[in-house]
């Protein structure tokens, strides 16, 4: 399975690429928004550089004629740009044109089981289910991805699920669980993965011991 970050924020891109757990990147009109990036074209590009891998990118037209012209520009800015297309009628037959062009795309702002299952007829490599806003509304945004998933696996639909709006590391860990083969998270959410008190506590008394025995080897030497 791939983990990707839901950021575009360069930094926290260069931090998940190091660690060498990332195999993409999601980002969305919020996101950017929330960078305070003036510049898309230039910003997605210096994301590529440093992870190059899917990095999906939003249009903001809703209307199929300007979804494509969006799309088709966007995805000239790099071979690994994915774009993002909204799972509206108007994006249904955007995804269908894009495919026939070779452009991927992944389809955006899911919450059902036939939401996804039309992106996927329509020819999106991912289909991005929203679990935490499906969870937002009292409903499982978890069985959601699991319903997708036996779907996708029962018919043979190449699509891949791609669980997002990830809100802690359990929603990563049953995803993985159920087959979901793409997870992408904020970078908040994989620190929290990361951390476990017992392996600060662990280390820190490696290194005390590790100290003690210096200085014994210290007193030995004298
Ligand atoms: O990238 C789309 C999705 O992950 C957004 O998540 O937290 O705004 O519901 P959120």
């Amino acid at each position: 399975m791939l983990l990707f970050l839901d950021t575009a924020n360069l930094e926290e891109i260069r931090a998940g690429a190091r660690m060498g757990v990332i195999a993409g990147v999601t980002t969305n009109p919020t996101l950017l928004a929330r960078e305070g990036v003036l510049d898309t074209e230039g910003h997605i590009k210096r994301i590529v550089e440093i992870l190059p891998g899917p990095i999906s990118v939003e249009v903001t037209a809703t209307d199929t004629k300007g979804m494509i012209q969006e799309a088709v520009g966007v995805a000239r800015w790099s071979e690994h740009v994915v774009v993002k297309i909204p799972t509206t009628p108007s994006g249904l037959e955007a995804m269908r044109l894009l495919k026939e062009q070779g452009i991927r795309v992944n389809a955006t702002l899911i919450f059902s089981p036939n939401q996804a299952l039309l992106a996927a007829l329509a020819g999106a490599t991912y289909v991005s289910i929203f679990l935490g806003r499906i969870d937002d509304i009292s409903w499982d945004g978890l069985k959601v991805v699991r319903k997708t998933v036996e779907l996708f696996q029962v018919q043979g639909i190449p699509s891949q699920v791609l669980a997002a709006s990830v809100r802690h590391p359990l929603h990563v860990l049953e995803a993985a669980r159920l087959g979901c083969p793409v997870v992408t998270m904020p970078f908040s959410v994989l620190q929290q993965m990361i951390k476990h008190p017992l392996t600060d506590i662990g280390l820190e008394r490696f290194l005390a011991d590790w100290r003690k025995l210096q200085a014994m080897r210290e007193e030995a030497r004298v």
